[in-house]
This record gives C-alpha cells, sequence and structure tokens, in this order.
C-alpha cells in the first residue's frame, strides 16, 4: 500500500510540462485532452520526484466542477492513488465552494464504476453512443465496447473540510 504522507498533490503551472502518457491512459483522443485542457486546472500525484497520477478539474457550471480525467501510472495502480486523488479533488472543490463533483465513464469502465460510487459518486446520467459518436476507433475494456457515457456525482452538501 502506498502511504498517503509520501504523496503529494500539486497543481501544475501553464509552464509545466503536460503529462500526456497518464492523460492518454485515460482518455485516448489527444485532440478532446488538449480541447479541455485549455479551460481545466491540472492536478498531480507526486512520489518524491516522481508524478504517478493525474486529475482534471474542469468548471462544468455554477458550483460544479467536473473530473475530466483522472488516472494513475500503471504500475502504481491498486495502491489507493486514485482513492488519494479523488480525496484530493474534494477538498479543492470544497475550498472553492463548488456544490458537487461530476465524472463521467464508459458502461465497459467497471473498476471505475466501482471506485467511484464507493467514494460516493452515484448514476445521474446516460450519454447513449459518447464513445461510438465520439471516437475514431472503437474502445475495448474488460471484454466490452465503451458505447455509451455514464454520469456519475457526487454531492459535497452534506461535507464540511474538517470532517472527510
Ligand atoms: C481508474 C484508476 C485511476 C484507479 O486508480 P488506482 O490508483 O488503481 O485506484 P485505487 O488503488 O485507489 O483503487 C481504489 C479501489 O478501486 C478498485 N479499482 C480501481 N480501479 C480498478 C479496476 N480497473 N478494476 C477493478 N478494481 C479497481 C481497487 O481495487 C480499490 O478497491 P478497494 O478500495 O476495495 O481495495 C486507474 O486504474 C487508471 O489510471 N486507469 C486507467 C485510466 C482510467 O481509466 N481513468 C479513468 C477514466 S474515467
Amino acid at each position: 500500500m502506498i502511504l498517503k504522507d509520501v504523496l503529494t498533490f500539486l497543481k501544475l503551472d501553464n509552464n509545466d510540462p503536460i503529462p500526456y502518457d497518464l492523460l492518454l491512459l485515460a482518455d485516448p483522443s489527444k485532440r478532446l485532452v488538449d480541447q479541455y485542457l485549455k479551460q481545466s486546472d491540472l492536478y498531480i500525484a507526486r512520489q518524491n520526484d516522481e508524478t504517478i497520477g493525474v486529475v482534471v478539474l474542469f468548471p462544468l457550471a455554477a458550483e460544479v466542477v467536473e473530473i475530466k480525467n483522472m488516472a494513475v501510472k500503471p504500475n502504481f495502480h491498486g495502491k489507493g492513488v486514485g482513492h488519494y486523488l479523488i480525496e484530493n479533488v474534494v477538498q479543492v472543490a470544497l475550498l472553492n465552494k463548488q456544490k458537487s463533483i461530476c465524472i463521467g465513464t464508459a458502461n465497459s469502465s467497471l473498476g471505475q464504476l466501482y471506485l467511484y460510487q464507493k467514494l460516493g459518486f452515484e448514476i445521474t446520467d446516460i450519454k447513449k453512443y459518447f464513445f461510438t459518436d465520439n471516437y475514431a476507433e472503437p474502445i475495448y475494456e474488460n471484454g466490452i465496447q465503451a458505447k455509451h457515457l455514464l454520469v456519475l456525482v457526487r454531492q459535497l452538501n452534506d461535507l464540511q473540510k474538517d470532517k472527510l
């Protein structure tokens, strides 16, 4: 297990190199990544000098922030880094007085659906054929084609910063 106290969560500046290797693990379209990065804040999880996780926060609406992209280096999967990234996103959202956090994932992303629901996100919407309409190449995970985008929302109203 990763020790949380050896991880740091940092916001990248415009001048910092963009960790495309990680971003493209979560979203294979560099065109779409570049599009949403223009309006987003990019945060990383760092262990010593190594960037091992990334999360992209996009202002979706008044008081709603969307996690547009989240990824962890493959050799660090399953060690709690994804959980750590979301915990820190909750803190950032609370500091920015957001009311909810939204995330979209594919019908085929079974592990991600497990992780997000375990962390308090609930499925609120489905954008049918999002993946087949927006991605040139078919995407398969767990032997299932990614066709639809499931939207999940975590409400923050009942949380206070110091009670997480
Ligand atoms: C999704 C992702 C960020 C999760 O990061 P992670 O550091 O492996 O997640 P954690 O170790 O914090 O996992 C937390 C829990 O979710 C489970 N989990 C996470 N990803 C899983 C997967 N793909 N399959 C099965 N379970 C998974 C873990 O087993 C763990 O369960 P537990 O708390 O009961 O032990 C990582 O798998 C990743 O980078 N995937 C590729 C990019 C991607 O798909 N991003 C999401 C786009 S929507």
